[in-house]
């Protein structure tokens, strides 16, 4: 069996990256030279995804564009034979079947996800949020499945400092099972069960969507992905944690996303060599 099926909400207003995100949806800003949420689509198709859900709302309309043919564009590059451009043109309009659907009312979250209902069906999917960028390692979504049982739905975790774990959802483990006991959305660090927190990239069963419809406002006053999956483990669904091998960059502020263009450049092979010397002589300049 493989998923199919891969969800990224792309609905929120990115307010910590203003006024970057006013007129441009911060999934399109640019790390290093794409933008971050084909990153992640790419993450999705590499392990095997062929059909993409993206949750958008309004002013998102460009992430349609992205995706789609550039005919104009393309005639112009092929006529004159510029074929590497002519492949980055081409190439998000060919990762996957793209499909959108608007949620209407910014109400958190898991009613982001629950927007994914009809589509998703019966089968188990992928949840990726397209702020945390996974770099390097196989695709993280790739080890949620391998890490994954019969039944069981899976999330990406990661040791975060305790004063950050209102950030995140957070997790405690069941030391005899492996699976996750407990989780909760943004907990302040002396209430925090870890200092284990949840990275945007979840492998989830379809009996989510009947969680979410039962869930009720939750942290910062909005409906919870977080909530719907404390509710799967109190109903006896199966949830274990994945500790992930590649680097997690948070795209949605300003350092995060900074340190994700300068991380993910130096990664890079072609351009670690003249990073490495732009970020030397910045440092020397004081
Ligand atoms: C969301 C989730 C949170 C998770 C985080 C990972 O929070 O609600 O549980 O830990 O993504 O990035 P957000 O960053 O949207 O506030």
């Amino acid at each position: 069996m493989q998923i199919k099926k891969a969800v990224i909400p792309a609905a929120g207003f990115g307010t910590r990256m203003l006024p970057a995100t006013k007129a441009i949806p911060k999934e399109l800003l640019t790390v290093v030279d794409k933008p971050g949420i084909q990153y992640v689509i790419e993450e999705a198709v590499a392990a095997g995804v062929t059909e993409v859900l993206v949750i958008t709302g309004r002013g998102k309309g460009d992430i349609d564009d992205h995706f789609d043919r550039m005919p104009e564009l393309e005639q112009v590059l092929a006529a004159k034979g510029r074929t590497r451009e002519l492949e980055a043109v081409l190439k998000p309009a060919r990762l996957a079947a793209m499909h959108y659907i608007r949620q209407q009312q910014a109400l958190g979250l898991g009613h982001a996800v629950y927007c994914a209902k009809a589509f998703v069906g019966r089968e188990p999917f992928f949840v990726l949020l397209p702020d945390d960028l996974i770099d390097g390692g196989p695709p993280c979504v790739a080890e949620l499945f391998a890490a994954a049982q019969e039944g069981e739905s899976v999330i990406a975790v990661q040791e975060v400092p305790w004063q950050d774990t209102r950030k995140y959802g957070v997790v405690s483990i069941d030391e005899a099972t492996g699976l996750v006991r407990g989780i909760v959305e943004k907990p302040e660090p002396h209430e925090a069960p870890s200092n284990l927190a949840v990275v945007g990239r979840y492998l989830l069963q379809p009996v989510v969507f009947s969680c979410l419809e039962q869930i009720t406002t939750g942290a910062g006053g909005e409906l919870q992905l977080t909530d719907a999956l404390a509710l799967m483990i109190k109903q006896g669904h199966k949830i274990r944690p994945c500790k992930f091998s590649g680097v997690r960059y948070d795209t949605g502020s300003p350092l995060g996303f900074l340190e994700a263009n300068v991380g993910m450049a130096l990664a890079r092979e072609d351009m670690r060599e003249s990073v490495r010397g732009m970020l030397l002589q910045l440092l020397r300049r004081g």
